[in-house]
């Protein structure tokens, strides 16, 4: 079978090759492979900065926002061949920590988790794959054209999900007014989730299109581009920062409202140093009860929720996210940055 396989560290390793198709295996789950995302960081293993095989392998299959379909299922199991699936990113470190002992990878204590297309676990980016039927998530069937926005939506769900936790430090708390740093994917389903949870809506991007400002406003949200700063004076006691960027993250964390939770979304990449008043930072912090916090991954719990969200979600919407669907024998210009780019995706069946 085809796979998109990368040698971890090294730029521009990425090659379409033959690999064995994995055979059918007692008590595991055979997926056909129906689409996979791509995000920064699958550009980031591509560009050598980031990812591992798995120990005495060159090559790592890469890709980690899947969406296939069974073809072969243990019987009396939950999953039957035809069910649409997304398998889970991360498997628990094989001590368990604490955290993975309980089903919570995605909070693992000592770093030793695995992950699929990441670390030291091949990808789904490969015309089939076999799973332990615990790492995978049965999706409606409905979702067929948009269920590989599941692993993406599932960070949101995770990151959501300790929100919610955070704000029961007040037994008045919910969520009311939102910002939402950043339109790409990451930041547009978090946008969903707040909707869906009533909340007021205000995004900030720098991007001057007219893609994602629809988006945002289908969503009854408020779109900003001209103004963080008048973004950050709103007021919003949740903010989802989705860039990583430096000068964004600075200015979310010492601007926000008193109380305000800030979860840190975005993954920032090599290094940005900027002048920052720490002291000042501390004050905004003590003195009015704000968290800042970061938020990575997907439990079972938080896949399950992002299953849901998608389910509820207005299709043509969630279809519109994905701007472009590439055949994996193109999977190169999957990585080209296009004007109007939110979500690329490979297709395996074009
Ligand atoms: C993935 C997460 C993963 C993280 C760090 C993200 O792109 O969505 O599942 O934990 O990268 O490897």
């Amino acid at each position: 079978m085809r796979a998109l396989t990368v040698t971890p560290g090294i730029a521009g390793s990425g090659t379409l090759r033959d690999v064995p198709t994995p055979e059918r295996s007692p008590g595991e789950v055979l997926v056909r492979t129906l689409a996979v995302g791509i995000c920064g960081t699958d550009r980031e293993i591509l560009e050598g900065h980031y990812g591992a095989s798995i120990a005495g392998h060159e090559h790592l299959i890469l890709g980690h926002e899947s969406l296939g379909e069974v073809i072969d299922a243990p019987e009396h199991g939950e999953l039957k061949p035809g069910d649409l699936v997304v398998g889970i990113v991360r498997h628990p470190d094989p001590v368990p920590c604490e955290a993975c002992a309980q089903g919570e990878w995605d909070m693992c204590r000592n770093g030793r988790y695995t992950e699929h297309g990441i670390k030291e676990l091949d990808g789904f980016c490969a015309e089939y794959f076999r799973m332990d039927p615990h790492f995978l998530v049965k999706l409606d069937p409905g979702l067929r054209d948009a269920g590989v926005l599941t692993e993406p939506a599932s960070v949101v769900a995770k990151a959501w999900d300790h929100i919610e936790r955070i704000g029961q430090r007040t037994s008045s708390w919910r969520p009311r007014k939102v910002l939402v740093t950043g339109a790409g994917p990451i930041g547009l389903l978090a946008s969903l989730l707040a909707r869906q949870r009533n909340c007021e809506l205000h995004v900030y991007d720098r991007d001057q299109g007219d893609a994602k400002r629809r988006l945002v406003s289908e969503l009854c949200g408020q779109y900003h581009n001209d103004s963080l700063e008048a973004a950050c004076a709103l007021g919003a006691d949740v903010i989802i920062e989705c860039t990583g960027a430096a000068v964004v993250m600075a200015h979310v964390i010492g601007n926000n409202a008193p109380g305000a939770i800030v979860c840190l979304a975005g993954l920032s990449s090599g290094s940005h140093r900027i002048p920052y008043d720490f002291a000042r930072l501390n004050r905004d912090l003590v003195l009015e009860n704000d968290v800042i916090f970061g938020s990575v991954n997907a439990n079972r719990r938080h896949y399950q929720l992002a299953a849901a969200a998608l389910a509820s979600a207005d299709r043509q919407w969630l279809l519109r996210l994905i701007s472009r669907r590439v055949p994996l024998a193109d999977w190169h210009t999957a990585l080209e940055h296009h004007p109007d780019d939110i979500k690329v995706v490979i297709d395996f069946l074009k």
